[in-house]
């Protein structure tokens, strides 16, 4: 019994239930990137105007934002294909505690509510599953546009000293490329008293698309997609009707579904230049894609093993290691895989072994000894990136895999069991307890 969309929102305690070994064929529509969408929501609080994003895609992560910035005095609206946000009547400086909690996106409040405001207190976003995910680049940053920052009691307080409230522009060097710091320091400069400058900025797209909206809403900002970002700050910014960009890391999970269960799909839209570490090393792996000017097709039979390296952009994502560590269990030869960027972003390790997985481990390094054959099995997400890379494994496995953990998946894939159903997968999202089951009328 496939449960109506309603029905699967009324289920407790849910899982997947995939049926493996089975040839994908189709097309897989790919949604809006939750991590552009997230970071341009938070630019609604720069200006009075309404700001209207489209192409957003509908996950718990982005309802999340939603309450937050709601929480601050903003208006939220849905619409079709989007959002519709406006930042006239902002009234409070102070983000709650178990919003920026359950959210960590929601930190990136305190550049435009301190460049508004002239205030923000903002709880500190603390660790989650994959490391402990500081932000000491983005309160250096604030200090440098003029801001003083105190934290006290797990709570960034930051307030623009003397009259007026206004940042000034000011020169900041990050000691690391952090996406959220570059984001939340374009968004601070972006209303500040002269010319900002970020060095060693973040290079991905996401980046890029929040400085496109800036630009639209009329800030002046030149240089993002490179390592240094020059702002020159205005008194106000105007609304903006924006398209958020595909996301790169639903396309390259698709690619990856496409590769496991050696299939031919077709994957759109996807702006080949996101994805170029993804897509390379897919060719290393086996796969062959054709890139059509909107969507890529991707065909796989035969997967070898090849060595992966996460890195900051263009570098291979971090986002698509566990994804990409699911393919290479099934892969001939053996792979080493290094995660760089988090601290403990290699769980997904002993839930892999579990369906059979040979990998061995030693400190941040994988060593991937691909087997004939993945067995299903009963395995938890352990966050939002292994999740899928357990319902990948399920895809390619024997039998019968049960994939917890819904609630981190949700949060980055819009309908993921709905849109593989569609291309041939057999998964459904049942109770994990079926006597809990309340199924709607
Ligand atoms: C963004 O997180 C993404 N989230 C993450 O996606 C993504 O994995 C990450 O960038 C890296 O690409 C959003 O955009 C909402 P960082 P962010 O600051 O900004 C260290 C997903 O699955 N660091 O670039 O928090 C940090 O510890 C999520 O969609 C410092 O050392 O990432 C980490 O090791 C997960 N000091 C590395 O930099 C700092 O002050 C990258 O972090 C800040 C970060």
């Amino acid at each position: 019994m496939i449960l109506t969309a309603v029905q699967s929102q009324t289920i407790l305690n849910p899982q997947l239930e995939i049926a493996g070994g089975r040839k994908l064929s189709g097309e897989l529509r790919v949604s809006g990137a939750k991590n552009s969408a997230l970071v341009l929501m938070a630019a609604c609080l720069l200006t009075r105007d309404t700001i209207r994003l489209r192409n957003v895609p509908p996950l718990t992560d982005i309802s999340a934002m939603g309450e937050m910035l709601r929480s601050l005095g903003g208006t939220v609206n849905h619409t079709a294909d989007g959002i519709e946000l406006n930042g006239n009547h902002i009234n409070n400086s102070t983000a709650p505690y178990e919003l920026v909690n359950s959210l960590r996106a929601s930190f990136f409040c305190i550049g435009p509510l301190l460049a508004r405001m002239g205030m923000a207190k903002v709880p500190l976003p603390g660790g989650c599953q994959i490391g402990t995910r500081p932000v000491v680049e983005h309160v250096k940053g604030l200090k440098a546009l003029g801001a003083q920052v105190t934290i006290e009691h797990g709570v960034v307080t930051a307030v623009v000293p003397g009259r007026g409230h206004r940042l000034t522009g000011g020169r900041i060097y990050l000691d690391c490329p952090s996406v959220g710091a570059t984001e939340t320091l374009m968004m601070a400069a972006a209303l500040a008293d002269g010319e900002t400058v970020i060095e060693n900025a973040a290079l991905e797209p996401e980046v890029v698309d929040l400085a496109g909206l800036l630009l639209a809403m009329g800030a002046r900002v030149r240089g993002a997609g490179t390592p240094t970002i020059t702002i020159t700050g205005v008194e106000r910014l105007h609304g903006a009707d924006y398209a958020v960009i595909p996301d790169r890391i639903e396309a390259g999970t698709f690619m990856l579904a496409a590769a496991i269960t050696r299939s031919h799909l077709r994957i759109s839209p996807v702006i080949p230049e996101h994805l170029g570490s993804v897509i390379t090393k897919l060719e290393e792996a086996g796969c062959t894609m054709q890139h059509d000017g909107i969507g890529l097709t991707v065909k796989a039979d035969r997967i070898s093993a090849v060595d992966l390296r996460t890195q900051p952009f263009p570098g291979f994502p971090t986002d698509l290691q566990a994804p990409f560590m699911s393919l290479l269990a099934t892969a001939q030869g053996t792979s080493v895989i290094t995660e760089n960027i988090f601290e403990n972003r290699l769980q997904h390790v002993a839930e892999l072994q579990r369906m059979g997985a040979a990998i061995r481990m030693q400190g941040n390094t994988a060593f991937v000894e691909g087997v004939p054959q993945l067995s299903g099995a009963p395995v938890q997400g352990t966050d939002l990136r292994a999740s899928a890379a357990m319902v990948l494994a399920g895809l390619a496995a024997q039998g019968i895999t049960t994939v917890r953990g819904l609630e981190y998946l949700d949060r980055g894939y819009a309908g993921l069991e709905d849109k593989l159903n569609s291309v041939g997968a057999c998964i459904e999202r049942v109770s994990a307890n079926p006597a809990l089951v309340n199924v709607a009328a």
